[in-house]
């Protein structure tokens, strides 16, 4: 049959161009469909890639080097003050540790099998959350296990930071730190510029050749106050630098046959170590004389 003009007949489709077919798979762009738009993996992305990454690099560098790592005293085995404490982001596992069924006999429990799980189950997610629903009201299980980790972490770190923290309090103790802060600021309020980095007890050890000097060295004075008589402030053992401004020879005397407060009497100790009386009052002669000009 012809086609008429004025024809009745039915346009059928066969397929509609503008109507995509549902497919699960996008298609794989082929590349050479964009000449000019991708380019070589090595050299040319590598290339650029190093280029950002070397922005980045100095870019962290000069936050190094402008602003000084916070370091603090030097370890000492001997102070007892010093609380350790994990890094805050691991203060949660650390409290976990505190309770009774975490620790003592049920330590494997705290330490291997809780994180275990919590890792662990990190890892086996992606296989056992295989719906494609992402909105996380439509997920109750994966979100309320995620909501209740969070509250978890945060409730631990919280009630750690909380503990420490009066502990600090209950013992009088102020974190070595703030101390160096405080240290650091009051040797810039001294007016010196390159201040900063000194300790701010500044004085210094007089008449450093006396004979004195190496009968301190052989005496049990040497052990807690130092060889550089600086004492261990941190452990509440007070520098003997300067100790003259506070105490004549005879308070010296007095400190050393009876002891004070925490020290206690070292007068027959030092007997016993070789010194003679006339060795002991020569100390505390030249310990009288430790004053700051
Ligand atoms: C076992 C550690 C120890 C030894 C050893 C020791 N001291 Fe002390 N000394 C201390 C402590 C701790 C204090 C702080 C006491 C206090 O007031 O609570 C102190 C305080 C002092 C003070 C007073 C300082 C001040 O600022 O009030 C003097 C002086 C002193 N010692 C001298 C000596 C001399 C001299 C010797 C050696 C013969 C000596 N000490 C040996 C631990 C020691």
């Amino acid at each position: 049959m012809a086609h008429g003009h004025k024809s009745d007949e039915k346009i059928v489709y066969v397929g509609d161009s503008r109507v995509r077919a549902k497919s699960s798979r996008l298609p794989q762009p082929d590349f050479s469909a964009y000449p000019g738009k991708s380019e070589v993996f090595i050299p040319n992305f590598l290339l650029k890639e190093w280029m950002v990454a070397v922005v980045v690099l100095v870019g962290i560098l000069c936050l190094v080097m402008s602003e000084a790592a916070p370091l603090g005293y030097p370890a000492d085995p001997t102070n007892t003050q010093f609380i350790p404490m994990p890094d805050w982001y691991f203060l949660f596992l650390y409290q976990l540790l505190k309770y009774p069924y975490t620790s003592d006999k049920f330590v494997v429990f705290g330490t291997v099998i809780v994180p275990a799980i919590m890792f662990g189950g990190l890892m086996v997610a992606p296989f056992l959350d295989t719906g494609k629903e992402r909105r996380f009201y439509k997920r109750p299980i994966t979100s309320a296990l995620m909501m209740l980790t969070l509250i978890a972490c945060t409730y631990l770190t919280v009630v750690s930071w909380t503990h420490y923290e009066h502990e600090l309090k209950d013992k009088n103790i102020i974190p070595e730190h703030i101390k160096r802060e405080q240290e650091m600021h009051a040797g810039k309020g001294d007016g010196g510029g390159g201040a900063a980095k000194k300790p701010a007890a500044a004085a210094s050890i007089v008449a450093a050749d006396d004979p004195a000097a190496e009968l301190y060295k052989k005496a049990t004075c040497v052990s807690c106050h130092g060889g550089d008589l600086k004492g261990m402030p941190s452990s509440g053992i007070p520098a003997l630098r300067g100790v003259g401004d506070k105490h004549s020879q005879d308070e010296i005397m007095n400190i050393i046959k009876k002891g004070q407060g925490n020290m206690a009497a070292q007068y027959d100790d030092n007997i016993k170590k070789g010194l003679t009386d006339a060795d002991i009052t020569k100390l505390a002669e030249w310990l009288a004389k430790q004053k700051k000009e």
